[in-house]
C-alpha cells in the first residue's frame, strides 16, 4: 500500500494530476457526534398531506422549466409516510445522530397562527424512533422552505419575518424541546439570500443581486438570533441543548502567489463565511473587506445608504454570540485571483473582485460546482478557528454527488474518506470539531437540479412506490469508519 501511495504520489506529481496526501491513521474523540443529514421538502413528499400548508418550493416548482428535470418535491422519498424505513438505514449506519429538518407549513400553514396538528404529530412520531433506536436528533428549523403565505408578505425581505421565525421557533422548542437537543436555527443563508432573492435560481426566485441579497441576508441574520435569544432565554434553562447556525463555506485558494491573489482569496471567503459568521461570531459586524467594497461601490452607483445595511447597536448586541456552535456545510474549493469588475454591476459577486477557477486536475462530481478538494475541509476548518474566536464545530453537511445513483460508487468512498480524514487533521491541529455529518442519507430531490444530482450514501429505488433504501459502498464504508470511530491502518 506505502509504494502504491508512493508511486501515486511521484506519477502526480511530474504529471500534475492532483493526488491526496496521506491519510492520518488515528480516532476521533470518544464522544465526537456521527450524522447523517436529510432536510424536509427533498425527502418527505406529503405535500398537502394532512393540512399542511403550501411553501415556496410546492409553489416556484409548479413551473416546470425551474427544475433540471421538471421534478418537484411532491412525493420525494416519501418520508412523511416511510420515515421508519429512514430510521433502519440510520440505525446500520450506527450514527448517534440525525440531521433532519421541519417543514415550517407543515406544522403552522400559513407561517403563523393556526397551528396543524397531524404535522407535529409526524415529527413526533419520527423523533420517538429516533429515541428508539438511540438516535438523537439534531434539527433544523429552517432549511429553505418557506410557507407562501410569508413570502406572499415579503418573505425574507421583510423585517416581520424575525417576529415569524420567533412565533414559529416557540412552537418546535415548545413541542419538541424535550427530546431535541440540538437546534440549527437556518441552513444556508447565504443560499437563501443570495440564490433566492439574489440571482432568483432558487425558490422564490426573486432577482436582485445586489440589493435584495443583503437585505435578505440581514433579515435572515436577525430572525436567527431572535430564535436564538428565545431558546436561551426561555427553554434552555430547563431543556438544556445548545442552538446555532448553519453556514456554507467553500475553501478559496489563492490561484498563484501574487499578494492580490492571496487577498482576493480571503475576500471570497469573507463574502461567503464572513458574512454571516463575523455579526454572529465575530465582532457583531459585516467583515471589514465587504463594507468597505459594497459602501465604495453603493457610492459610485448612487446609492445612498450603502446596499449592505447596517446594524444598529441594539442589533448587534443581539446578533453577536449568537450560536453555541459553528454549523458548518462544507463541499468543496476553487481557485481565486484579484479581478477589478465593471463599476456598472450591481450584484454581490461583483462586489467582491475576484474571479474563481477549479484546478483541472480536481476530481469533480456529478455536479458542476464540486470538486473534490479535501485539503479545503482542514484549511476552512482552522480559517473559521483562527477569525471567529475558536468555536465548535458541527459538520452539519458534507457530501458528493454523482447522476447514477450507482451502488457501487467508489468516488464518494474516496471523497468521504479523504474528507474525514482531514476533519481528523484538523482536530489534531486542535480545531474544536465536535460533529460530522454526511449529507445525504438518501438521493433527494437536490433543488434546482432535481433527482439528476444523487448525493445519498443509500440509493432511493424510485422507479418502484415502495422507494426502498439500499446502502450504497459509500453507506457501508461511513458504517465501518463510525465503528472504528476513525482510520485504522
Ligand atoms: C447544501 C444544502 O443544505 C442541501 O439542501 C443540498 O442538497 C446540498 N447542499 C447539496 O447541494
Amino acid at each position: 500500500i506505502k509504494l502504491t501511495c508512493l508511486l501515486l504520489v511521484v506519477v502526480g506529481t511530474v504529471t500534475g494530476i492532483y493526488v491526496d496526501e496521506p491519510l492520518l491513521y488515528d480516532t476521533f474523540p470518544t464522544d465526537f457526534m456521527w450524522a447523517a443529514a436529510t432536510s424536509a421538502h427533498q425527502i418527505e413528499g406529503g405535500w398537502d398531506a394532512d393540512g399542511k400548508g403550501l411553501n415556496i418550493w410546492d409553489v416556484y416548482t409548479t413551473n416546470a422549466s425551474v427544475v433540471l428535470d421538471g421534478s418537484t418535491g411532491q412525493t420525494a422519498c416519501n418520508s412523511y409516510y416511510f420515515y421508519e424505513k429512514d430510521v433502519d438505514a440510520l440505525k446500520s449506519l450506527g450514527v448517534s445522530h440525525y440531521r433532519f429538518s421541519i417543514s415550517w407549513a407543515r406544522v403552522l400553514p400559513n407561517g403563523i397562527g393556526q397551528v396543524n396538528q397531524p404535522g407535529v404529530d409526524y415529527y413526533k412520531r419520527l423523533i420517538a424512533a429516533l429515541k428508539a433506536a438511540n438516535i438523537e436528533p439534531m434539527v433544523t428549523l429552517y432549511h429553505w422552505d418557506l410557507p407562501q403565505s410569508l413570502e406572499d408578505m415579503g418573505g425574507w425581505l421583510n423585517s416581520s419575518i424575525a417576529d415569524w421565525f420567533e412565533e414559529y421557533a416557540r412552537l418546535c422548542y415548545t413541542e419538541f424541546g424535550n427530546d431535541v437537543k440540538i437546534w440549527i436555527t437556518i441552513n444556508e443563508p447565504w443560499v437563501v439570500a443570495y440564490q433566492g432573492y439574489g440571482s432568483g435560481i432558487n425558490a422564490p426566485g426573486r432577482y436582485g443581486p445586489g440589493t435584495f441579497t443583503y437585505q435578505a441576508g440581514h433579515n435572515l441574520i436577525l430572525a436567527h438570533a431572535r430564535a436564538y435569544r428565545l431558546y436561551e432565554s426561555e427553554f434552555k434553562p430547563t431543556q438544556q441543548g445548545k442552538a446555532g447556525i448553519t453556514l456554507n463555506i467553500n475553501w478559496y485558494d489563492p490561484k498563484d502567489d501574487q499578494v492580490s491573489s492571496q487577498e482576493a482569496a480571503e475576500r471570497a471567503m469573507q463574502f461567503l463565511g464572513g458574512w454571516f459568521a463575523n455579526p454572529i461570531f465575530g465582532n457583531g459586524e459585516y467583515p471589514a473587506v465587504m463594507r468597505q467594497k459594497v459602501d465604495e461601490k453603493s457610492a459610485a452607483q448612487g446609492y445612498n445608504p450603502s446596499r449592505l445595511p447596517v446594524f444598529t447597536a441594539e442589533q448587534k448586541l443581539l446578533v453577536q454570540g449568537s450560536s453555541d456552535f459553528f454549523g458548518l456545510n462544507y463541499y468543496t474549493g476553487s481557485l481565486t485571483i484579484n479581478k477589478i469588475q465593471d463599476i456598472s454591476i450591481v450584484d454581490y459577486s461583483a462586489d467582491q473582485d475576484i474571479e474563481t477557477s477549479y484546478d483541472p486536475s480536481w476530481y469533480g462530481s456529478g455536479s458542476s460546482w464540486l470538486k473534490i478538494t479535501p485539503f479545503g475541509m482542514r484549511n476552512t476548518l482552522k480559517w473559521i478557528r483562527d477569525r471567529f474566536n475558536d468555536p465548535d464545530i458541527i459538520i452539519t453537511e458534507n457530501g458528493f454527488s454523482d447522476n447514477a445513483g450507482n451502488l457501487d460508487d467508489l468516488m464518494r468512498v474516496y471523497y468521504y474518506k479523504h474528507n474525514i480524514n482531514n476533519v481528523l487533521k484538523a482536530i489534531k491541529d486542535g480545531v474544536k470539531v465536535i460533529g460530522y455529518a454526511a449529507w445525504s442519507l438518501m438521493d433527494n430531490f437536490e433543488w434546482g437540479s432535481g433527482y439528476t444530482q444523487k448525493f445519498g450514501i443509500f440509493n432511493v429505488d424510485f422507479a418502484t412506490a415502495d422507494l426502498n433504501r439500499t446502502a450504497k459502498a459509500s453507506g457501508r464504508y461511513y458504517a465501518q469508519l463510525i465503528r472504528d470511530n476513525g482510520f485504522t491502518a
